[in-house]
């Protein structure tokens, strides 16, 4: 299927990474022709996630164009499953719960010391592009709130007090020392 407006001279993203995108589109079958394309648009959103990370509007106007839809369509999507970001994510990505369980037995405390520790807000990334740190409603672990998971790992009970020590092991990890505020 041709692309009629990407054209890859406003995209900033690596080329082949849309290649990788292209190539999964191609095997769904898209047609212009057949209205029910569109029951792949989800699944194709999630494999540009998967590729890209997040996905821009660079990617969404791409996605459009495969799909013969406006990038409103998309972006409708996008905007209507919170599983979708539009934002780049960090390579150690936090999400602390605030459902019910979570925020009475203290959730908001525990962002509020990884936004003070990490120095960004709930949303962002560290300019490092090492953290980024969100929120997120019920993550079906209430037995073990304020509940907060790091990229797939689980942390129960987590306390303000724990927070630092918690990071301190991802930084251990990767060989930095001095990015988080003691
Ligand atoms: S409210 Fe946080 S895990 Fe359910």
């Amino acid at each position: 299927m041709t692309c009629n407006n990407c054209n890859g001279k406003n995209k900033l993203l690596p080329p082949e990474s849309y290649g990788q995108l292209d190539t999964y589109i191609e095997t769904l079958h898209i047609s212009r022709d057949n209205p029910r394309c569109k029951d792949t648009l989800i699944q194709t959103l999630h494999k540009a996630q998967g590729i890209f990370g997040y996905l821009p509007e660079e990617v969404q106007l791409h996605i459009a164009d495969r799909y013969a839809i406006s990038h409103a369509e998309v972006s409708g999507v996008i905007s209507f499953y919170n599983f979708f970001t539009t934002t780049p994510r960090g390579e150690v990505q936090i999400n602390v719960c605030m459902g019910t369980a979570c925020y009475v037995n203290g959730a908001e405390k525990v962002l509020q010391e990884f936004q003070r520790v990490l120095g960004i807000k709930s949303g962002e990334v560290t300019t490092d592009g090492k953290f980024s740190l969100e929120s997120l409603r019920c993550v079906g672990a209430c037995g073990l709130a304020p509940v907060v998971t790091i990229n797939e790992k689980v942390y129960g009970k987590v306390q303000p007090a724990k927070v630092q020590e918690i990071l301190e092991n991802y930084l251990v990890e990767s060989g930095e020392e001095e990015t988080v505020n003691a």
